[in-house]
């Protein structure tokens, strides 16, 4: 089969079918209104990654709570959004009704900016320290995610993922480095019934639907001592066996697709989006989806990560024929040997987020393929509305703007 008909195949994830094998990373852009709803900005992001036929689209990570969050403008999920947010998926929806919309849920936790917002932890990790949760605290927070899924199933979206990477607090709860004595620390089992009690909750909440996905992007390896993946709270050994019983426990518990991911955003960058000097991570990343693949039941979806690297047949990667490790053809021969099944574009759907109309149309020769720059990370570390800065000018000329503003203060600073 050629590598068209391959990314172009339906599939079937859990009641419901994807038309194609594209997956629309979920990518934070930080340009929501102050009560964290849509803008105009958003929803032309969203409509772009609708006309060009994603057929699996995850919102960026939206906030279950205002009080702690890592962006200033970042989306929210409580009940003041509900009406916002119906609007925002019912126009969404017209324009590609096949495509399915699921949000990736989230709480920031250590990774709250405490500029605006508070930074809570369950055990302090150095640089940042913050309020140290507690049992009730937390308890809460389960109690707004489940709401938060409840309300995604209200405004007419198709699923939910429960975010566990990254180094946010899904993923904070889980490592072991979190052996502090409490309900939900030190043992395995201890530190995994957040993740347990949070899918029974959301499926309660979401009335045991079994057509509303539940799914988690999950950072198989933190990639530090201690980070989820490792031997133990200060072990710089990688140890899959947690990850692997998380893995299977979720899918006991419903999940019907996984996304792999690795890394941690706060020391661990490279390996959740490789730059331009280390491409070659991206075949890290298909080590860890076979994994997955190969110790879940075979109708769970595996989303593999980290394609916007492979780019056209000009990239940096190492392969015996240049054309076999472009996008479209690692993507597809990754799905024909069984490692994955759909091809997860982050960086890649700013840059052209029209990528599967092109290929399904034949036009493959005009998509523009995202260069690694980095630019788009730089406006969200600066708290900018994101997105591509090489090839959307407004994007371009926003970061020309920041970058001019950055100058002048470093020339006050000297
Ligand atoms: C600007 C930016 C924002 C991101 N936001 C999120 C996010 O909200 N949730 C998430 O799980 N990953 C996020 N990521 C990681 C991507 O979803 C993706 O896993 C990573 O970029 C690797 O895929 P790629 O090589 O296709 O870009 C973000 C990455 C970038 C560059």
């Amino acid at each position: 089969m050629g590598y068209k008909e391959t990314l172009l195949q339906p599939l079937k994830i859990g009641n419901r079918v994807v038309q194609n094998r594209f997956f629309a990373q979920p990518m934070e852009c930080v340009d929501s209104d102050e009560e964290g709803n849509p803008t105009d900005l958003t929803f032309k992001r969203y409509e772009n990654l609708f006309k060009g036929h994603f057929s699996l689209i995850d919102l960026e990570a939206i906030t279950i709570t205002n009080e702690s969050r890592a962006r200033k403008t970042q989306l929210e999920i409580m009940p003041r959004n509900e009406k916002a947010l119906t609007k925002f998926v019912k126009s969404l929806k017209e324009i590609n009704p096949e495509a399915q919309f699921v949000f990736q849920l989230t709480h920031s936790g250590e990774i709250s900016e405490p500029e605006f917002s508070r930074r809570v932890t369950v055990k302090p990790v150095y640089g940042l320290e913050g309020d140290l949760l507690t049992e009730e605290e937390v308890e809460k927070i389960i109690d707004q995610f489940a709401l938060a899924a409840k309300i995604t199933q209200n405004v007419g979206a198709d699923g939910v993922d429960m975010k566990f990477c990254h180094g946010y607090l899904g993923n904070q709860i889980l490592r072991p480095y979190n052996d502090r004595k409490w309900k939900y620390g030190g043992e395995w089992k201890n530190r995994v019934q957040f993740a347990y009690d949070l899918y029974e909750r959301i499926q309660k909440a979401t009335n045991y639907d079994k057509n509303f996905l539940i799914g988690s992007k999950i950072s198989m390896w933190e990639a530090f001592p201690g980070g989820f993946g490792s031997a133990g709270p200060d072990s710089p050994l990688m140890d899959m066996t947690e990850p692997i019983d998380l893995i299977k426990g979720l899918e006991e518990r419903g999940a019907q697709y996984f996304v792999e991911s690795l890394g941690n955003v706060h020391c661990s960058m490279e390996f959740m989006e490789a730059g331009k000097e280390d491409p070659y991570l991206s075949y890290l990343h298909i080590y860890f989806s076979k994994l997955m693949k190969d110790v879940l039941k075979p109708e769970t979806v595996v989303v593999g990560s980290h394609f916007s690297s492979f780019r056209g047949t000009t990239n940096k990667l190492l392969s015996i024929e240049p054309e076999k490790s472009s996008m479209f053809a690692m993507g597809a021969r990754c799905i024909d040997d069984g490692l994955m099944d759909m091809i997860g574009l982050g960086r890649q759907s700013f840059a052209d987020p029209l990528t599967p109309l092109k290929l399904e149309e034949g036009r493959e020769q005009e998509v523009k393929y995202c260069n690694q720059c980095m630019n788009c990370e730089e406006l969200m570390i600066r708290q900018m509305p994101v997105g591509c800065v090489t090839f959307n000018k407004y994007y371009t000329d926003l970061f020309v703007e920041v970058r001019k503003k950055m100058g002048k203060l470093a020339e006050l600073h000297t």
